[in-house]
């Protein structure tokens, strides 16, 4: 059987993604119902019915300021914004549904590690061992500023700030509560036994923390581990901690560089590669014929934001306005003042398979991007999936979609069928947890894990 694509939905707890000024589309309502469970609920039972591996929950926690110094064309074109907490809506999707996993976004610079651990064990309990922790370390000022820093923590940092949260959270997943803590003995009097529950007392350069942990241990004890951000320091942090890698590039042939140095780090962390999954993103936007297809592209287009583009592009630092007018190549720099995230920025600049003059750059905000969505009839759309898929190396894709749910049901309905029939996609799901759904092994972080030392 060939390797089959692990399939996410790629979405957020907000009016508007990735698909920038799409609210004014006349079929999309999703910046009206995102506030109302109903519509979670309806998007789980559809994923489901799509055989989708889970919904994947990108999160912010400011507002995109970098582009003309200012948060005015965001709010203006909802860029992300409203946008509310992901981990909120996921226990009642998880109620609608049987086999949909759940990953969610968490920045690790912001929010201390105690509550998150909390959070994610219960979501994991109430999940029946169905989540995932995007881990990142944020980009925005804003949100800098909105947890009482004047500035951000310089990029480099910010990771060591990540890789000492992870520690913490495994002390509390993996190593305060010992299996079988529970008893239940009623003769005793015991539900807990005291013996079997250790504080962690751990005491690092950013967080103290003495535990123990408040949560009884739950089907996977520690989430799944996403993470996404390709710089040195992001990949040598993927490499240690992450099981799922979420890797940006604008070509295959980029993608696939990223997954080998993140899988050859990982190895001389004595980690097993092959436990390791990789994504990129999908763009689809398919019809029962080509001409339909086409003509949603050309109506999708029309609405776009460019402005929201541009804004959006300033989480890689660079506020693109100050390089209006200027006819020269985009160099790779990121910014001293905000040092965003570096992915943004290599994409069209160090990534990108050609030099683009500034004016180019632009030229890719201000419409629709048909290079990066593939656009086709059914057909059309399985070939170049099958060659994004083979060609860069990847385990599977986070879907995005333009209008929300009509895509999604689109892709169900004219996609999946397809894949299915060239084997490139499961029929059924499989039993357990999501690690186990993935991995074909124990619902635990495997014993080659950093986190498994942590092992009462
Ligand atoms: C594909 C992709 C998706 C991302 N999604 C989010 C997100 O939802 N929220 C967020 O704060 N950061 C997100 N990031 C940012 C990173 O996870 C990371 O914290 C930041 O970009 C720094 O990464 P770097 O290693 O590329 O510099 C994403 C990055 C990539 C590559």
């Amino acid at each position: 059987m060939p390797k089959q694509i692990i399939l996410n939905a790629f979405e957020m707890n907000s009016s508007m993604h990735n698909s920038h000024g799409l609210w004014k589309h006349p079929k999309s309502e999703r910046h009206r119902n995102y506030k109302d469970l109903d519509y979670w609920v309806n998007l789980a039972k559809l994923l489901e019915k799509g055989k989708f591996d889970a919904v994947f929950f990108a999160d912010v926690l400011g507002i995109y300021d970098v582009y003309q110094n200012s948060k005015t064309p965001s709010i203006r074109d909802g860029l992300q914004v409203p946008v509310n907490d992901p981990a909120l809506v996921v226990s009642a999707m998880a109620n609608a549904t049987n086999h949909l996993s759940f990953a969610i976004t968490v920045s690790t610079t912001y929010e201390p590690p105690f509550g998150n651990a909390r959070r994610f064990s219960t979501l994991d309990h109430l999940t029946k061992g169905r989540v995932a922790w995007n881990i990142v370390t944020s980009y925005l000022p804003n949100a800098a500023r909105n947890f009482g820093l004047e500035n951000m923590i310089k990029h480099d940092e910010r990771y060591e700030i990540a890789d000492e949260y992870l520690d913490v959270s495994y002390k509390l997943w993996e190593g305060s509560w010992k299996d079988g803590a529970v008893v239940e003995d009623k003769q005793s009097g015991t539900l807990v036994d005291p013996a079997k529950v250790n504080e962690i007392n751990h005491s690092g350069k950013y967080f103290k923390v003495e535990g123990p942990h408040l949560s009884e241990p739950s089907l996977q004890r520690t989430p799944v581990l996403y993470q996404a951000g390709t710089s040195e320091r992001g990949r040598a942090f993927a490499a240690r901690h992450a099981e799922c890698i979420f890797v940006g590039g604008p070509t295959p042939e980029r993608i696939r560089y990223y997954i080998n140095d993140i899988k050859e780090r990982a190895e001389k962390h004595g980690r097993n590669p092959d436990q390791m999954k990789f994504f990129s993103f999908l763009n689809v936007i398919v019809g029962e014929t080509t001409a339909e297809a086409e003509q949603k592209y050309a109506e999708y287009a029309e609405h776009w934001s460019a402005s929201a583009a541009k804004a959006q592009y300033g989480a890689s630092g660079y506020d693109i306005a100050e390089y209006e007018q200027i006819d020269r190549s985009l160099p790779f720099e990121y910014s001293k003042k905000t040092e965003g995230g570096h992915y943004k920025a290599a994409t069209l600049t160090k990534d990108a398979p050609k030099k683009l003059t500034v004016g180019e750059v632009l030229d890719r905000f201000e419409t629709l991007d048909r290079d990066s969505i593939i656009v086709g009839n059914p057909e059309e759309v399985v070939d170049a999936i099958q060659f994004q898929f083979e060609q860069s190396g990847v385990d599977g894709f986070n879907l995005n979609h333009f209008v929300t749910p009509g895509d999604l049901e689109a892709f169900i309905d004219l996609v999946v069928p397809l894949l299915q029939r060239r084997g490139l996609y499961k029929k059924t799901y499989k039993p357990g947890t999501l690690r186990e759904k993935l991995f074909s092994q124990k619902s635990l972080l495997p014993e080659d894990h950093p986190g498994s030392k942590y092992r009462c």
